[in-house]
């Protein structure tokens, strides 16, 4: 018997007899040959048949393979410098495993609610196995990077009873007798970490019922969530700089097919590494003034504006110190402008817009206490914070790197809910 091996693997095989197991992606036939491409999750090779030597038997089960049958392919590889991974089998025999029904998503182009619908099928053509396969490089440098620099991983509850950043985005469920809602960041959990730890983070997902039908925005979406005690402002802006800077690098360095594959311009990528540009929220209105929009110091951004900002850069670009009013209850006012906060949002150039929000956390009892005042937060869910405050308080930031947001920008995609494998979006909750 033949031994089997992996389709990424076959250059190492040539001349050799080998069985391969995978799924038939597309063929063609001019009647004494047959070419079968097959995919088996680490590369596509065209297997060829040729009636005169197969014999009739397997050139009929060969022609009887329709499209994403399951097959096993034994044969001799040969060397081929036309074909795009190097080599191609030479069929001998053929063991189909189960025989395709007509496959819904053909070679042609289909509708985006088409093919959302048939997403378990749809992740099997070889630009959506790209996606996976980045977004799954990308988890693996943030992990590799913040493993490396002393943070230890620590998984915050999905089930949470108080809300992180917004309650009217809060998805609610019941817990026995309580009121409970799922995460929307486990940010607080982290800094509770962080005191006992020094540096931690999670990675895990988060939920935001967000009625917001953008190319950015899912219901479900992952975040990295690093937290440093004894860490200021500006430390925590170089953190998110090399960290981003390390997952670059090591998709430029790992990824060179995929991002082929999804046809990315790799020299805008090779541009991200170093230091990255800052500009300050005023600096930001001024600018977009200045550009003709509509806007006045307190506003927000929005998509166009972050699309505005972010375009005069080949690099992500830092918006810092935002109004204190526009941001969340826990972030340290700058001790020089009280009426701004020790925060930055990282805009990825490109146009995909925010992929981290971070800041410096309030470390003063006092200060918080009058926040939870100010923001009507419920002191008796939030007690364990304060706590935070009261027993060996430390100055401490962090940062929310979300996930799909991150692999978009960096695969160069369209639209975020290709960047996770069942994306959840508004309105839909299939398959
Ligand atoms: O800016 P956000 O809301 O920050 C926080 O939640 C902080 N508690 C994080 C922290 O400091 N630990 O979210 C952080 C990032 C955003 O920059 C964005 O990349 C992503 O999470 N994000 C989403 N991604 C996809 N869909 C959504 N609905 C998202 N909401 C936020
Ligand atoms: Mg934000």
């Amino acid at each position: 018997m033949a031994p089997v091996v992996k389709i990424g693997s076959l250059p190492s095989y040539i001349e050799q007899t080998v069985m391969l197991e995978g799924w038939l992606y597309n063929k063609r036939s001019s009647g004494k040959i047959q070419f079968l491409q097959l995919r088996d999750g680490t590369g596509l090779v065209q297997c060829v048949a040729v009636k005169s030597e197969v014999g009739d038997e397997v050139f009929a089960e060969c022609a009887s393979l329709t499209q994403e049958s399951s097959v096993r392919v034994e044969g001799v590889v040969r060397a081929d410098e036309r074909a795009p991974s190097g080599v191609e089998l030479v069929v001998q025999r053929v063991e189909p495993v189960q025989i395709a029904q007509e496959y819904p998503i053909t070679l042609k182009e289909h509708g985006v609610d088409f093919l959302m619908d048939h997403r378990h099928l749809w992740l099997r053509v070889p630009k959506q196995a790209a996606l996976m396969r980045i977004r799954a490089h990308i988890q693996r440098a943030i992990t590799e990077y913040l493993d490396g620099q002393g943070f230890t991983r620590v998984d915050p509850p999905i089930l949470t009873p108080s809300s992180c950043e917004d309650t009217t985005e809060l998805f609610q469920t019941t817990y026995f007798d309580e009121e409970a809602y799922l995460t929307q960041s486990g940010q607080m959990y982290m800094e509770a970490a962080a005191m006992s730890l020094g540096k931690v983070y999670s990675a895990g997902p988060c939920f935001r019922a967000e009625k917001s039908k953008t190319r950015r925005h899912l219901i479900e979406f992952w975040m990295v969530e690093p937290e440093m005690a004894y860490v200021e402002h500006e430390e925590n802006l170089r953190v998110q700089e090399s960290l981003v800077s390390h997952v670059v690098t090591h998709v430029l360095n790992h990824c060179e097919e995929e991002l082929r594959t999804l046809n990315r311009d790799i020299s805008a990528l090779a541009k991200v590494p170093g230091t990255f540009p800052r500009m300050s929220y005023d600096e930001a209105i001024a600018w977009l003034q200045k550009k003709g929009f509509d806007i006045k110091w307190g506003d927000d951004f929005g998509a166009p504006h972050e699309t505005e900002l972010a375009g005069q850069f080949s690099q992500p670009v830092f918006i810092e110190r935002y109004p204190t009013e526009l941001k969340a209850f826990y972030m340290q006012p700058d001790p020089n402008r009280p009426e701004v906060v020790l925060c930055a949002d990282m805009l990825a150039p490109e146009g995909y817009g925010e992929i981290i929000g971070g800041s410096q956390r309030i470390h003063d009892y006092d200060l918080m206490k009058q926040r939870f005042a100010q923001h009507k937060l419920p002191e008796d869910t939030y007690d364990w914070y304060l706590d935070l405050r009261r027993f060996g308080s430390v100055p401490h930031s962090g940062f929310g790197l979300g996930l799909e947001r991150t692999v978009a920008w960096i695969a160069g995609i369209e639209h975020i809910r290709e960047a996770i494998g069942f994306p959840r979006t508004l309105y839909r909750l299939y398959p």
